[in-house]
């Protein structure tokens, strides 16, 4: 008799298995049949009305049954483990072949670039870097320059007045010049480059910006030639524009050099023989420079008759639109498109 309860049970395990689709039901089956009151435990209770001699076959067949059960759940407990591994590694998986995102980086802007590279090549010759102030005296931005009040060569550099006509916003990058003078009394050599922002009353147009940069160059020693300054603008030149650049000056006039010269470099873009960049001169100007003049060396306490140097300055707009073939300043200025900026990794030369 309790071979058919056995055999009942069996065969009704045989269903519940097949039918058990994921771990909670399967757990749910452990509960109903070796829970406490589970059917396969409640077997134990029959053994009382099983004749004494049947009694060890009893218990071998309610074992056989429960060992047959484990056996069963594990193994659909490991199946129903490895599907659920299997769908979750599916349903996480990682495309491979998925394009990644792209990570924006950081540009430096073209004028950054020309100030950096001639910072290394003069830093290379032996010039410190030094910078100035963007408020800066009348005193040093004109009169100790050799631009005194009243000087006609003042009306080129329309400038703004800050306090009264004692301050300024700077119209030159050359009154650094002054207070490296002053600050080293007469008594040394001086080589130092000076880069910075400077502004002028100008109205924005292509080639004008009331706000735009400058590099100043300065040195002081004793007999330095007009042939000093021509190789060092050389090396200049050829560093910005390429190897096959030559260079020549031209006389001209700034009030804190004697003589004064203009610095032309041969067109990069036709190599001298004319065409629209050069207006077809063949060469191109970069910047200003000459022999400090002695009324300046003076005012800035160095003795003219032991001392003497150039000074040279360039628009660091003007290289880079020469140099990136820009024809509008105000590209500099208008930060809303980095892909200008971008575009500037591609075109280094
Ligand atoms: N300061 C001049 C300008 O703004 C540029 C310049 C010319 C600087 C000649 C110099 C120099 O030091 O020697 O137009």
């Amino acid at each position: 008799m309790y071979n058919d309860k056995i055999e009942a049970i069996n065969k009704e395990l045989e269903t519940v298995f097949n039918n058990v689709s994921n771990k909670l039901e399967l757990e749910n089956i452990k509960v109903e049949y070796m829970g406490k009151n589970g059917k396969i435990t409640q077997l134990n209770s029959l053994i009382k009305d099983v004749p004494n001699e049947s009694k060890k076959d009893f218990g071998m067949q309610v074992n056989a049954l429960k060992n047959k059960f484990t056996d069963e759940y594990n193994k659909i407990n490991k199946e129903l483990e490895n599907k659920e591994i299997n769908e979750k590694l599916n349903s996480e998986a990682i495309d491979v072949s998925l394009p990644g995102t792209e990570i924006a980086m950081g540009s430096a802007h073209p004028l950054e670039r020309i100030v950096e590279s001639l910072e290394s090549l003069l830093m290379s010759m032996g010039y410190d870097v030094v910078e100035g102030p963007e408020v800066e005296k009348d005193l040093y931005n004109f009169e100790l320059l050799n631009l005194p009040k009243g000087h006609p060569a003042r009306d080129a550099q329309d400038t703004f007045y800050v306090k009264g006509d004692e301050y300024l916003l700077r119209s030159q990058t050359s009154p650094v010049q002054v207070r490296e003078m002053l600050k080293h009394e007469g008594k040394e050599a001086i080589r130092i480059i000076c880069p910075g922002k400077t502004y002028r009353r100008d109205e924005d147009d292509a080639t004008h910006s009331h706000e735009f940069t400058q590099m100043e160059g300065l040195l002081i020693d004793k007999n330095i030639t007009l042939g000093d300054l021509k190789g060092t603008f050389e090396s200049i030149a050829k560093m910005l524009f390429g190897e096959a650049r030559t260079t020549r000056f031209r006389p001209s006039f700034y009030p804190f050099t004697e003589p004064s010269v203009e610095m032309d470099i041969s067109c990069f873009n036709c190599n001298g023989k004319g065409c629209n960049i050069c207006k077809g001169t063949g060469w191109i100007t970069v910047g200003g420079a000459g022999m400090v003049n002695p009324i300046v060396l003076r005012n800035c306490g160095y003795n003219p008759d032991e001392w003497n140097g150039f000074a040279f300055g360039f628009g660091i707009e003007r290289l880079a639109m020469l140099k990136y073939g820009i024809n509008d300043i105000r590209v500099f200025y208008m930060n809303h498109d980095v892909r200008m900026l971008k575009d500037f990794d591609r075109r280094e030369y």
